[in-house]
């Protein structure tokens, strides 16, 4: 599988004498070094590829340089150095010409405060990206119509936007990436300003959403459970360097250092993580040969950790783990889920 999207040693600094700038940040010089010339490295050699219908979230906290990443991505920011790759084609090589047309027609960017037009009606302003595209209007109206029923805004579509809440705006921005047909959507903290259950409600949304239109999505977010809900693969920024990219289970289960532990150490590891993380791999062939009639409950590699300690309190022994050839490749006993919960327990 060739991937959809690579970042490739990518750099940003802004200010003064930024090649120069670059040389030093290869040689290992670091943010607050540069800073003192008032030179600021906003992005540090990011490389990182996404494959096709993936969710990669880029998570950091605030100054770490994910917005100025995302721009990179889409071209809005030209790179001090490095290559940004959308399809094999190289958009840092791309004439403005050709990098408008991409961002108009296969790129499709959903920011924190969508801005609608307030004289525009719901369908209207989901129907814009199609309206830069030249597509007509009946055609544009009917796709943005669409959208909307996907988004959850069926019967909304007359409606003006200030007729409806923030979280259902921000659902009409959504919608409006959607009906693009773009299959690039990049996310800047799109769900950061609802309240804790409507974010929750568009996470789920946007993951449903997801299994059915299969785009490849670049969502950035501050929040780690939003990035471990949402997530297939997830990378952490630190003062403008990727420090880690990996699974959620990656991040949480084998930090790469001190700074991402700390960050992760009050997610709720029983939401997150599977099987995988907890089986005991060292087993031995007999070892799941439990004795029981034939139709013992098993569990695969990626049951969730809630739903296991579900089987294995219905179950007298460990619970075997098997692999999509119905191989064994772990068990589970009772006392490493106990063992676990009391970890976390500790951790609250
Ligand atoms: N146009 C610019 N000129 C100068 N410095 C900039 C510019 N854009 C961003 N920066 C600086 O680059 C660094 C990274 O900013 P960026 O907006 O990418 O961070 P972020 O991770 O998106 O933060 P937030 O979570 O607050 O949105 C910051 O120090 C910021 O001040
Ligand atoms: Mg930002």
């Amino acid at each position: 599988m060739s991937a959809r999207l690579e970042a490739e040693h990518l750099y940003k600094v802004f200010g003064r004498r930024e090649e120069q700038a670059v040389e030093r940040l290869r040689a290992g010089a670091d943010r607050e070094e540069l800073r003192a010339d008032g030179t600021t490295a906003a992005v540090i050699d990011a490389s990182f590829t996404v494959e096709p219908g993936q969710i990669f979230v880029v998570m950091g906290l605030s100054g770490s340089g994910k917005s100025t990443l995302l721009r990179m991505l889409n071209g809005l920011l030209e790179p001090t150095a490095g290559h940004v790759r959308f399809d094999g084609q190289d958009l840092t090589a791309l004439s403005a010409r050709d990098l408008r047309a991409v961002r108009a027609n296969k790129i499709s960017m959903v920011f924190q405060h969508f801005a609608l037009f307030p004289h525009r009606s719901v369908v209207e302003n989901a129907a814009y990206g199609l309206e830069v595209q030249g597509v007509a209007k009946a055609e544009r109206l009917a796709r943005a119509t669409e959208a909307l029923e996907l988004c959850g805004l069926k019967g909304w579509e007359k409606s003006w936007p200030d007729e409806l809440s923030g979280g259902m705006q921000q659902r009409v921005g959504l919608a409006r990436a959607l009906a693009t047909d773009a299959d690039l959507l990049l996310m800047d903290e799109s769900f950061s300003a609802l309240d804790p259950l409507i974010r929750r409600d568009m996470q789920d949304q946007l993951l449903e959403l997801q299994t059915e239109l299969k785009k490849t999505i670049v969502f950035i977010t501050h929040d780690l459970n939003e990035a471990m809900r949402l997530g297939d693969r997830v990378a952490v920024m630190r003062d403008g360097r990727i420090v880690q990219i990996g699974t959620a289970e990656d991040i949480l289960v084998r930090p790469a250092d001190d700074y991402v532990a700390s960050f992760t150490q009050d997610v709720d590891r029983s939401r997150v993580l599977t099987a995988a993380a907890v089986m005991d791999k060292d087993v031995r062939g007999d070892e799941a040969d439990c004795g029981c009639e034939s139709g013992c409950e098993t569990a695969t590699p990626d049951t969730p950790f809630t739903e296991l300690c579900a089987i294995s309190a219905r179950l007298s022994h460990p619970v075997a783990v098997l692999d999509a050839q119905r191989q064994l490749v772990g068990v589970v006993p009772n006392r490493r889920l106990i063992s676990f919960l009391g970890e976390e327990a500790a951790r609250a």
